[in-house]
């Protein structure tokens, strides 16, 4: 099994979660998604959470490409993202949450607010992760779409068919 970000601070914590979590069993690795080494045709299953709203169209072509190319036949996905829900109430009151609630939180258990306060310009851009799908589809997954918290998450999970 093996994970990787190229963030060396988010590095640091899966080494913790890895060892208090998984025996330290995880192979965790320093690469690029979308231009990394891991094998081709060897993973079960690949699952992301909240790594799709920075990527442009081009990068989910690209992302859609490496996990279709890692994956083997009939291999699973399962991906989620923060989403902008489409009650108008809701999306308000999700708006606060993300754009003042989280970088305080932010702040106040890991002294860095910048990131969050970008979550919610992430997610307003993002929408949902309809767009996401479609690209995956192109590129040979079968999906299903999901919607969780009445839209505040979206994701999609399947299989590699092609
Ligand atoms: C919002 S965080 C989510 C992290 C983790 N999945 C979680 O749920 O705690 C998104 C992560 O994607 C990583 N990321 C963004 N683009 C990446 C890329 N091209 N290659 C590897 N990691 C990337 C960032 O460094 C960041 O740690």
């Amino acid at each position: 099994m093996a994970a990787l970000d190229f963030s060396e601070g988010m590095l640091k914590y899966a080494e913790t979660k890895n060892k208090n979590k998984f025996e330290s069993k995880v192979i965790i690795l320093n690469q690029d998604v979308l231009n990394n080494e891991l094998q081709s045709n060897y993973y079960d299953f690949v699952t992301c959470a909240f790594g799709l709203k920075t990527f442009n169209e081009k990068q989910l072509k690209m992302l859609a490409f490496q996990t279709n190319r890692i994956l083997k036949l009939n291999g699973k996905i399962s991906f989620i993202e923060v989403s902008e829900p489409r009650n108008k109430v809701l999306k308000v009151l999700y708006q606060f949450y993300l754009k003042k609630v989280i970088p305080i939180l932010g702040k106040a258990f890991l002294g860095n607010p910048i990131e969050y306060k970008m979550l919610w310009e992430y997610t307003n851009k993002f929408k949902n992760s309809k767009k996401a799908m479609e690209i995956f589809k192109k590129e040979g997954f079968e999906l299903k779409y999901n919607s969780y918290f009445y839209g505040c998450a979206t994701g999609f999970n399947g299989m590699k068919t092609e």
